[in-house]
């Protein structure tokens, strides 16, 4: 039982709403250490409800190894890797240590990611639940924010949790990334609005291809974490 967090709930409430009714997004939850990030994650796994579920943490020992984070989030749903291009499936099978190193750049593990979720999201929704996002290492960090730019109308949430406290914090680094202003408490919860709809899209997985969805909610107060 949360106390005092209706506002935040609600906000995660339609998040995974959107999601299910079609509408991607992705959310950030900020603040000081020990303020309740992680409980409000946990209330979103729990309220996820016919969802496919993928969650990692950020762990600070493991931060600087690549792709630890997507192979902890997206080991669920492995079984989908086949259903992808094969040149991103081979690159995601190495990156992920299941396969030979490709040697291929970022952009095929990358768009391996958006295309996994998607095809994943073709089943049930999809809900990616990631928490000490401060510590996730590098490459999954820039893997997730690949994606989350691309989603639109493709049954995907992606909710955050990160601690302000640490330098370096990449999401929050996004410089047109908006959040909901906090009213109670230095816990921040806001939509990312960091998108793109370059030109290339056309070219990319399902994912990209269902037509722009306006972002479900906007905030007027700009914060940062
Ligand atoms: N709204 C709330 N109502 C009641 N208990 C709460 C609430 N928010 C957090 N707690 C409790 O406070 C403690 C700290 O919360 P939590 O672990 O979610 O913090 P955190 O922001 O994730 O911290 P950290 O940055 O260290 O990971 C936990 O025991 C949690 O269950
Ligand atoms: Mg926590």
């Amino acid at each position: 039982m949360l106390v005092g967090r209706e506002r935040e709930q609600a906000t995660i409430d339609a998040l995974l709403e959107h999601a299910r009714s079609g509408i991607s997004g992705t959310l950030l939850v900020c603040g000081e250490p020990g303020i309740g990030k992680s409980a409000l994650l946990r209330y979103a796994e729990l309220t996820a409800n016919g969802m496919t579920v993928l969650t990692a943490s950020g762990i600070e020992s493991e931060s600087d190894l690549p792709f630890s984070g997507l192979a902890e989030f997206l080991e669920p749903v492995r079984d989908l890797i086949p259903e992808i291009p094969g040149p991103q499936a081979a690159a995601l099978m190495g990156a992920l240590a299941l396969g030979p190193p490709s040697g291929s750049d970022p952009f095929a593990i990358f768009a391996a990611t958006l295309s996994i979720l998607a095809a994943s999201a073709e089943r049930q929704p999809v809900a990616v639940i990631i928490d000490d996002l401060q510590w996730l290492d590098a490459s999954s960090e820039r893997a997730l924010r690949f994606a989350s730019r691309r989603i639109h109308a493709d049954r995907i949430a992606i909710l955050l949790g990160s601690r302000t406290d640490v330098d370096g914090t990449p999401f929050s680094q996004v410089p047109s990334a908006s959040f909901s202003g906090a009213s109670t408490s230095r816990l921040v919860v806001g939509y990312l609005q960091d998108r793109t709809d370059h030109p290339s899209r056309a070219s990319w997985p399902k994912a990209s291809m269902r037509g722009p969805a306006e972002i479900p909610l906007r905030f007027s107060n700009q914060e940062s974490c």
